[in-house]
């Protein structure tokens, strides 16, 4: 079991109130999570002790050289890779995809057949389709109403055409979460790449790139107590061997590779302490270990917290819950709900007025908005569930909607 509380104490911002004292409910997390003391000590040293650039003979910049190692083989704990030399590190998601994308336009040829599915985020959507301008087929799964995938479709999709499959771990519109391993299981009878956009699955689970078999995963820091940045994780050898957008002067080899320019070296830090603070919550021998029961703890409360908002949203008359229920654990603790007669915006401010952060919208994941009929709507009201969640928030929240 977590203490919350503890928890709570290494988050500065759950201590901000507003002009009327008030606290203030954060469950915006699917949209970027609160950060703890350690990840802004970190970067704040940063700047304080190490500040440089990489790569040379002095004092500060060999510390960067380290920080920098440090950041990799730590993501490599966190995503059970081989290692740090399998990270690489980019601003943000979006835009490690599209360098990724680029990448492989150099090796698909016109006819290829590209597969990604209707309820991904636009970030590993977008990049892809931009492989149609070298006659690259983009294939979507189909996104049934319930919320979930049909891997009926996506087994009917898939042929000797397919170069590559890139799908997300879970819906950060939905919550659903994605069979991977039925995904993984048709995906290995061919000879394609397989992508995982990590960014919704990596706040809530662990990962282990090894048993998902997957040749790339992202995923985003800033979704799990960490700053803005994010890193791609690529199977060993594999980056080697495509030709990135890169300098004559810069690295060549994997995992720089496909990085270009200098990095924001303080934020890198503060992403070593972000894993830090989850492997913190975890008991183990090592580093890894702790990460694991960590997350065991912390998906725990969260799927119990949302469960709970869960059961309290579907009793409210006047709301819809869009996406899978939590008879199964199987769901990320993230739930999207319409009004009957509101808009998402119009019960967001009304949460806003009572100090709740909440998002409202597609999300960037427009495709599975649109195909559940919710545009026009205004897309859904998402109310996220964060480690430092605690079960009087989400009454408050009910209480509040049930008033709406
Ligand atoms: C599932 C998913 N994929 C990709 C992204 C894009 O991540 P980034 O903001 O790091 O580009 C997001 C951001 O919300 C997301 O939720």
């Amino acid at each position: 079991m977590l203490d919350i509380n503890k928890i709570r104490e290494k988050f500065p911002s759950l201590n901000s109130k507003d002009s009327n004292g008030n606290d203030i409910i954060y469950l915006d997390g699917p949209g970027g999570t609160q950060v703890p003391s350690n990840v802004i000590n970190g970067i704040s040293n940063y700047y304080k002790k190490y500040n440089a650039n990489t790569h040379g003979e002095f004092i500060t910049s060999i510390e960067t050289d380290r920080i920098m190692g440090e950041l990799r083989s730590k993501a490599a704990s966190l995503l059970g890779a081989e290692d740090g030399k399998c990270i690489s590190i980019g601003q943000n998601m979006t835009s490690l995809n599209f360098s990724l994308a680029r990448c492989l336009s150099k090796i698909f040829n016109e006819g290829d057949e590209l597969i990604i599915s209707e309820l991904d985020h636009e970030a590993n959507r977008g990049p892809w389709k931009t492989l149609e301008d070298i006659g690259v087929k983009i294939i979507e799964i189909e996104l049934m109403p319930n919320g979930e995938l049909n891997y009926d479709d996506f087994s009917k999709k898939i042929n000797d055409k397919t170069v590559m499959v890139a799908v997300g771990m879970s819906s950060n519109a939905l919550g659903t979460m994605n069979k991977i391993d039925r995904i993984r299981d048709i995906v290995k009878k061919y000879k394609c790449l397989f992508l995982l956009d990590a960014v919704h699955y990596a706040p809530h689970f662990s990962i282990d790139v090894k048993k998902l078999d997957c040749d790339f995963l992202l995923c985003s820091a800033y979704k799990f107590y960490g700053p803005h940045m994010s890193f791609l994780y690529s199977r060993p050898g594999l980056l080697d061997k495509l030709d990135a957008d890169r300098l004559i002067v810069q690295d060549q080899d994997a995992p720089y590779r496909i990085e270009t320019g200098t990095l924001n070296h303080a934020a890198c830090h503060g992403v070593s302490k972000a894993i830090d603070f989850i492997s913190e919550l975890g008991i183990g021998t090592n580093y890894r270990e702790k990460i694991i029961d960590s997350y065991k703890k912390l998906s725990s409360h969260e799927f119990n917290l949302a469960s709970q908002l869960f059961d309290g949203l579907k009793k409210l008359k006047n709301i819809q819950i869009i996406g899978p229920d939590f008879s199964s654990r199987k769901r990320t603790p993230t739930v999207s709900f319409i009004h009957k007669s509101k808009s998402a915006n119009e019960i967001c401010k009304e949460l806003a007025r009572h100090n709740i952060c909440a998002w409202d919208g597609h999300f960037y994941a427009l495709k599975a908005i649109q195909k559940l009929g919710l545009e026009k709507k205004g897309g859904v009201t998402r109310l996220g569930i964060s480690v430092y969640n605690q079960s009087y928030e989400i009454d408050k929240t009910i209480k509040i909607l049930s008033s709406i």
